[in-house]
């Protein structure tokens, strides 16, 4: 009989999943954990603290210290808790290597994603912001700047990923002529379709208003700068719901008070949270929201990673893993 318990806990110990799980205390971890012990009932699942170098399967992360996984070889994944790589990306060379990396795609950010856009896009459209000044000053006015047609009234979206696509679908179905960008061409019905500078160019010079949805790498970097915000037609409109570090914030600030960029909508900033002093505050023409265009939501996400986890111990490789030559 002892020998048989025996063999039992050495399987039992053999077939245990172990998992370490971090993300900051702001962002509760006990939800995630709660939910994803729901989703992972056959998994041991830890809150990593510093010090804990016990083995570990798989971890999930946001925002983790370096400590956490510098060393650990014997992970089969890292799996992170959102759809942006690029903080994973910056301690990429020391990560164990071989370990792949893998982001959540979707999980009810695309619908966010697309109701924010659309809501920013719209507003500028109908001239709202005009509006809510009118009515602080108790102003009954019609606002006329221009006759505005959708037909002539076309977006760029920056990305067309998992994000992207989903943005561009809800705004196609508001109508709205779409232009989109990526890195590989592509075959979108009802959008053109541009790479490569040139085709920024030429993406940007027909676009009424401009989306960013691309991940942060070396390559996109600061591309929403002077440079390629004047290739807008005069009186366009930004939106960065990407990373705050896309964007060359004294540039756009200038062009809005030039009057070559009608005003913005943020949702990220090159220091996050945006300090008190920073001039966006106060700027009438710029939207200011604490990045949260898309949330990673506990239950979709989790239910997600359950099933990329259960799928890999079944020998079946996940989606969405982090190509580090492209960094994204
Ligand atoms: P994704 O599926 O990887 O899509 C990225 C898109 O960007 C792809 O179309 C890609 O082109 C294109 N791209 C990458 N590098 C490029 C370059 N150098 N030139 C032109 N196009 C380039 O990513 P996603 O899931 O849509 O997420 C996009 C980003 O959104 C994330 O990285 C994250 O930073 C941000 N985000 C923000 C929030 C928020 O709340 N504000 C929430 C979630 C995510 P290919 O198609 O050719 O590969
Ligand atoms: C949030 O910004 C994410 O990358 O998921």
């Amino acid at each position: 009989l002892h020998f048989i318990k025996q063999i039992k806990t050495r399987k039992a110990t053999r077939f245990s999943m172990q998992i370490i799980f971090y993300i900051p205390e702001v962002n509760h971890p006990q939800q995630w954990l709660d939910a994803l012990r729901a989703q992972l009932p056959q998994a041991t699942l830890r809150y990593w603290q510093p010090g804990d170098t016990e083995p570990a399967d798989y971890a999930i992360v946001w925002a983790p210290p370096l400590e956490m996984l510098q060393t650990r070889n014997e992970l089969k994944a890292i799996f992170l808790l959102g759809a942006g790589a690029d903080s994973i990306m910056q301690i990429a060379a020391q990560l164990p290597a071989g370990v792949p990396v893998v982001r959540i795609e979707d999980a009810g950010m695309g619908a966010q994603m697309a109701e924010y856009v659309s809501y920013a896009v719209l507003r500028y459209f109908r001239c709202f912001d005009d509006y809510a000044r009118l009515q602080a000053e108790r102003q009954w006015e019609w606002h006329r700047p221009q006759e505005r047609h959708k037909k002539d009234f076309s977006v760029a979206v920056l990305g067309m990923g998992v994000l992207g696509t989903h943005i561009i679908a809800q705004l196609l179905q508001l109508g709205f002529p779409v232009n989109g960008w990526s890195r590989s061409p592509k075959q979108m019905d009802g959008v053109q379709s541009f790479s490569g500078s040139d085709g920024l160019r030429a993406c940007l010079s027909q676009s009424q208003v401009v989306v960013c949805i691309l991940p942060l790498t070396p390559e996109t970097t600061g591309i929403l700068n002077r440079d390629t915000l004047v290739q807008l037609p005069r009186g366009a409109y930004v939106i960065n719901v990407a990373r705050g570090k896309h964007l060359i914030e004294n540039d756009l600030l200038e062009l809005v008070q030039s009057g070559h960029i009608a005003g913005a909508t943020l949702d990220v900033f090159q220091q996050e949270p945006l300090p008190p002093e920073h001039a966006f505050w106060l700027e009438p023409r710029i939207t200011v929201t604490p990045h949260i265009a898309a949330r990673s939501l506990i239950q979709l996400s989790t239910a997600q990673l359950g099933a990329k986890i259960r799928g890999m111990a079944a020998g079946i490789a996940p989606s969405g893993v982090v190509d580090f030559t492209k960094g994204y």
